[in-house]
């Protein structure tokens, strides 16, 4: 995000900025994920990239929300951090040819996926709070439990691999 950009002067201009990031952000991984489910050789893996695409979904429209509670007109901006993520991970996935280890390529990517929405979830509720946007709450804090509970899920499939891979 263009932090330092001269057009944020205030802290509303500074959530709305944030706001967009996140919506362009979320808006990108609902363009890669079905492409990460493809890629799958776990069908648990499947499932959750699949699950997590439904959710992300809603993300979208529970931001529009947010968007209308502060009486903005719901717009991305680009987000060179999401725009990284998503990179290296396509990057990496192609460069892999074992299943196995593809699988633990897409685990690590996804799970750097949720980590960055759920520091920015974190952030934009402090501020949501700090500015008063009270209806804006209960919707960010919905998608951050979303990210939460499928950072846990892909931790525990992570470990699953792990157990398995020691068992062989
Ligand atoms: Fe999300
Ligand atoms: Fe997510």
């Amino acid at each position: 995000m263009g932090l330092f950009s001269k057009d944020i002067k205030s802290m509303e201009d500074l959530f709305q900025h944030q706001l967009e990031d996140i919506y362009y952000a979320e808006q990108q991984i609902e363009k890669n994920l079905p492409t990460m489910a493809e890629k799958a050789t776990s069908p648990e893996l499947k499932a959750g990239f699949e699950k997590h695409l439904r959710e992300t979904r809603t993300h979208v429209q529970r931001l529009e929300q947010v968007f209308a509670v502060i009486g903005k007109e719901a717009k991305g901006v680009d987000c060179e951090a999401i725009d990284g993520i998503i990179k290296e991970a396509k990057h990496v996935a192609k460069n892999v040819d074992d299943k196995e280890v593809l699988d633990a390529a897409l685990l690590a990517s996804a799970q750097a996926v949720e980590h960055y929405e759920i520091t920015r979830y974190g952030t934009l509720i402090a501020w949501a709070k700090e500015l008063g946007y009270t209806a804006a709450v209960k919707p960010l804090e919905a998608n951050l439990n979303e990210e939460y509970a499928t950072d846990k899920t892909l931790t525990s499939l992570a470990e699953k691999r792990v157990n398995r891979l020691a068992a062989a």
